[in-house]
């Protein structure tokens, strides 16, 4: 059975795009949950500007409150050294720098040109250093931009060599507004995936155009065994036109179990973790399996069916055609 390797994002990606702010006591609560469902990775939350990611701004409480399960891996997303020190400060596992491929994005999400920011996280990974901190970069826009359009393969190339030369341990291709589709993601994972063979190479899809699991079966084809999802299908980029939530986690664990995949992850602890999600955040969410039930969920027979055979075969006793 080929083994995954699971990374939840819903209370960063999930829970920075929400309008009610959660509770910290709430947040710590759904990690600690979390932390026992066989994840390989949470992605906790982030250390951005406060004015720019309010829903965020208690990342150091969240970060020191949660109790750490020894199998996890504890990430928060960092977009500059100021980040960088207030993660260390915290002890996190890994930290996971963000930039985007496209300019208008990247100047609209950090407000800063690629250039400028690739800098700024050039000083990043020497700040984190040769420490027991991980560090991985997760790419914006890779499979478009919704102000750009799409983003040339040798630039998006041009990027993960850049940072593979800085010696950062993975890179997150992300599909920051859905407007990846199957073929375009199997060529790309396979590049990335036959050119940095040291790199730990995740996938990062969001739902927006309904491609995601199509998506994801087409990087398992080429090759990948790590992907972010969000509890919930909560997420998106509050920077990014029209962007909606991340791929389910529990829609995406439930299509990977049933391919005889081994996702180390336990699938009715999550779904009782993102029934707790809408009252969180104040709304339904766009869970498939929490709403349908798994697979082979079944239901009772109807009693008029019951009602129904019981007539056909007194009717059969009595020779009633
Ligand atoms: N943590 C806390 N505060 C930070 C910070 C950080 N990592 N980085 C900057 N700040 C504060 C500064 O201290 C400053 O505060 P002040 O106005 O009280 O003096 C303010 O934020 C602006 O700082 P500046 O350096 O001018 O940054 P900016 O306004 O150009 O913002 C980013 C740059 C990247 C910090 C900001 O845009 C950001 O955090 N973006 C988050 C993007 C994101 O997470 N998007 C979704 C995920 S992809
Ligand atoms: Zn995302």
């Amino acid at each position: 059975m080929k083994r995954l390797y699971m990374q939840e994002v819903a209370t960063r990606d999930g829970f920075q795009n929400e309008s009610t702010f959660i509770e910290t006591a709430d947040k710590i609560s759904m990690v600690n949950a979390l932390s026992q469902c066989g994840y390989a990775k949470i992605e906790v939350t982030s250390f951005t500007s406060p004015k720019a990611i309010p829903a965020l701004r208690d990342a150091e409480a969240v970060m020191q409150g949660i109790e750490r399960h020894p199998d996890v891996e504890y990430t928060v997303l960092v977009p500059n050294v100021r980040g960088a020190e207030r993660a260390l400060g915290c002890g996190v596992d890994e930290a996971n720098l963000v930039m985007s491929v496209s300019e208008p994005h990247n100047r609209s999400n950090l407000r800063m040109t690629r250039e400028q920011s690739f800098l700024q996280l050039k000083e990043v990974v020497s700040v984190i250093g040769a420490g027991p901190v991980a560090v991985n970069v997760s790419l914006s826009t890779v499979f478009g931009c919704p102000m750009q359009g799409d983003v040339p393969v040798d630039e998006i190339l041009g990027w993960v060599d850049r940072f593979a030369n800085l010696g950062v341990r993975g890179v997150t291709l992300c599909d920051t507004t859905g407007m990846a589709f199957p073929s375009q993601v199997q060529t790309l994972s396979a590049q990335v995936i036959e050119r940095f063979p040291e790199l730990q190479v995740t996938l990062h899809f969001h739902n927006t155009r309904g491609m995601a699991l199509a998506n994801t079966v087409a990087a398992l084809q080429a090759g990948v065994d790590r992907f972010d999802s969000s509890l919930g299908g909560l997420g998106g980029c509050p920077y990014a036109p029209g962007a909606s939530g991340n791929v389910c986690t529990e829609d995406l664990v439930h299509m990977l179990q049933l391919m005889g995949y081994d996702t180390n992850v336990d699938l009715d602890g999550i779904l009782q973790a993102s029934a707790r999600l809408p009252q969180l955040i104040g709304h339904p969410t766009p869970s498939q399996i929490l709403k349908a039930g798994k697979r082979l969920d079944l239901h009772p027979i109807p009693e008029h069916v019951n009602t129904l055979a019981k007539q056909v075969v007194s009717n059969a006793a009595q020779g009633v055609k």
